[in-house]
């Protein structure tokens, strides 16, 4: 199951209204949304690209709650087609979450052998990009994407070795191509390629830079907006478009919130959660 993350910390920062709608663009199993619920009388517009996660929480039929299977990046037409109004708070929790990892079978875990799709909805999957991209453009999305240092030698390997089908076939050409200081860190030598691929099959940063303008105009004035991110790329956006409308925003989160000690030994997925948020003016 997934646990909500920083879930006391976005409450707080939505600043519910008590007949206020307000919008989930990250529906995923609810955790946020069922809070905000207990929280106002008005409606909440929950949006979820991944249909086996939609399809899910759609049968739960969560009363106020009007789900959508879409992608948030086309906020301003699923607001429109909803007729929604009144939006007093938007939030984002940007990402995978522990479905993806447990249970779609998908490949988005190096930790079992699957196939490579890594995808949330979208028809681009990581076997397509891996086995048809060119090692220069493989190469920019390691670099780009997983800010991946051995992007080079990694997407050298990946060219000699394809085609490859599997999250452990990957793993093996990752650790072929990387030394070996590099497979003993913290973090497993995995996780920056996994990330770029996982980023570009979902097209995960365009998607956040569409939808931060559109969740702005939509907001009523006086009205929150928190975004919750898990890598430097995405915290990266928010940062700066919160900084570029400092005219029309006013900052509620100097530098971004992170979770205590004790949130990150409950959930360890909470451990790079960064929150900002903004207010209205
Ligand atoms: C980190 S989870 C959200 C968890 C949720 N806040 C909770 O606590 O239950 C992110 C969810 O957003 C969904 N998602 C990712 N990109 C999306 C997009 N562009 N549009 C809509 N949903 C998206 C993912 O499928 C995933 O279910």
């Amino acid at each position: 199951m997934h646990i909500p993350v920083l879930l006391k910390e976005t409450i707080e920062y939505l600043d519910i209204k008590e007949n206020g709608n307000y919008i989930d663009c990250t529906l995923n199993g609810g955790g946020h949304t069922k809070e905000i619920l207990k929280r106002t009388k008005g409606k909440v517009l929950g949006i979820e690209i991944d249909k086996e996660i939609f399809e899910k929480i759609k049968n739960e039929n969560i009363e106020r709650l009007v789900p959508v299977n879409d992608n948030y990046a086309n906020l301003k037409n699923i607001v429109k087609e909803n007729n929604f109004n009144n939006i007093c708070g938007i939030l984002l929790d940007v990402g995978m979450s522990s479905y993806h990892i447990d249970q779609s079978k998908r490949g988005f875990s190096f930790q079992k052998n699957e196939p490579l799709l890594m995808n949330y909805s979208s028809k681009l999957t990581a076997e397509e990009i891996i086995n048809n991209y060119s090692e220069k453009d493989l190469e920019k999305i390691l670099k780009e994407y997983g800010e991946e240092k051995f992007a080079r030698k990694i997407s050298i390997q990946i060219i000699k070795d394809r085609p490859i089908k599997t999250t452990f076939q990957l793993i093996e050409i990752i650790k072929k191509a990387t030394p070996s200081f590099y497979h003993k860190n913290r973090t497993h030598f995995a996780t920056r390629t996994f990330q770029a691929l996982r980023i570009e099959a979902n097209k995960e940063l365009e998607n956040l830079e569409k939808v931060l303008p559109q969740a702005l105009e939509l907001l009523k004035k006086g009205g929150t907006l928190v975004a919750i991110s898990f890598h430097s790329l995405e915290d990266r956006i928010i940062k700066n478009f919160f900084k570029n409308h400092l005219k029309e925003v006013k900052l509620l989160t100097k530098k971004p919130i992170l979770p205590d000690e004790k949130e990150i030994q409950s959930n360890p997925r909470a451990r790079s959660a960064k929150l900002r948020a903004i207010k209205k003016l």
